[in-house]
């Protein structure tokens, strides 16, 4: 199977991709886990998707950036005024230095050939303080043959994807200040069985069970002290 583009994939996937499934279920539990109360807090959601992560964020203020106008649109109906979503490149984010308290940047990263760009935008983005989480499909599953793949009608795609190693993370996000303070990685477990069995999959959960599908990096800001 080729790979669709990103442009390509998110245009065909966008009116189905609200819908979650055992990656995004893992991946938003570790998120929640990393991330701090929202209350007060303005929130940059960078490679938003439809922004299903900033309904109800309950944040001060809350920004989606993605680049596929479609994923957008598809989300936009849904959002209220609590968020504003804008289509962008997260490696050249249309926003101002020092905006944010918390940056969130979900399953984005491994559609960029390389991430020193993005992660530049994010640490720069990121106000002297802020909390970073980037999370990305993990290499682990990749290796293991997994793909970046969903179902368009009776076909399913694959869209473009490239594994970065937790020290290439670790060093594009030290060149922009920002400073790893937590690693976490989620498997196949318990917590999604449900989604093998509505799919009458189980023999493949048996298969897949154990297997670190989501990494999940979070860094932090240095503040104004260098600290
Ligand atoms: C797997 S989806 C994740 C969406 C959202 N973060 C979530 O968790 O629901 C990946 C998203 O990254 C976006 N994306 C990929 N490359 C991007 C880039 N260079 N700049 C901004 N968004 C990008 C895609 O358009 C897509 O919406």
């Amino acid at each position: 199977m080729s790979a669709l583009s990103v442009l390509d994939g998110y245009r065909l996937w966008a009116p189905t991709y609200s819908a979650e499934n055992a990656v995004s279920e893992l991946e938003t539990r570790l998120v929640a886990e990393m991330t701090p109360p929202l209350a007060g807090l303005r929130l940059l959601d960078a490679g938003c998707g439809t922004g299903r992560r900033l309904l109800g964020s309950g944040a001060a203020t809350a920004v989606g950036v993605d680049l596929s106008p479609e994923m957008i649109e598809a989300g936009q109906g849904a959002l209220g005024p609590e968020a504003r979503m804008l289509v962008g490149d997260v490696r050249a984010l249309p926003l101002a230095d020092a905006g944010f308290d918390l940056v969130w940047c979900r399953l984005v990263i491994g559609h960029l050939p390389e991430c020193a760009r993005a992660y530049a935008e994010l640490g720069r983005v990121a106000a002297p303080g802020a909390r970073v989480i980037v999370t990305d499909f993990h290499p682990a599953a990749h290796e293991a043959g997994h793909r970046r793949t969903f179902r368009h009608g009776d076909q399913v795609h694959e869209v473009e994807h490239y594994v970065h190693a937790l020290a290439t993370h670790r060093d594009a996000a030290a060149a922009a200040g920002l400073h790893l303070a937590d690693i976490r990685e989620a498997q196949i477990g318990p917590a999604v069985r449900p989604f093998y069995a509505q799919a009458g999959r189980l023999a493949l959960y048996e298969q897949h069970l154990g297997l670190p599908v989501v990494l999940a990096l979070a860094f932090e800001k240095k503040d104004r002290c260098g600290s």
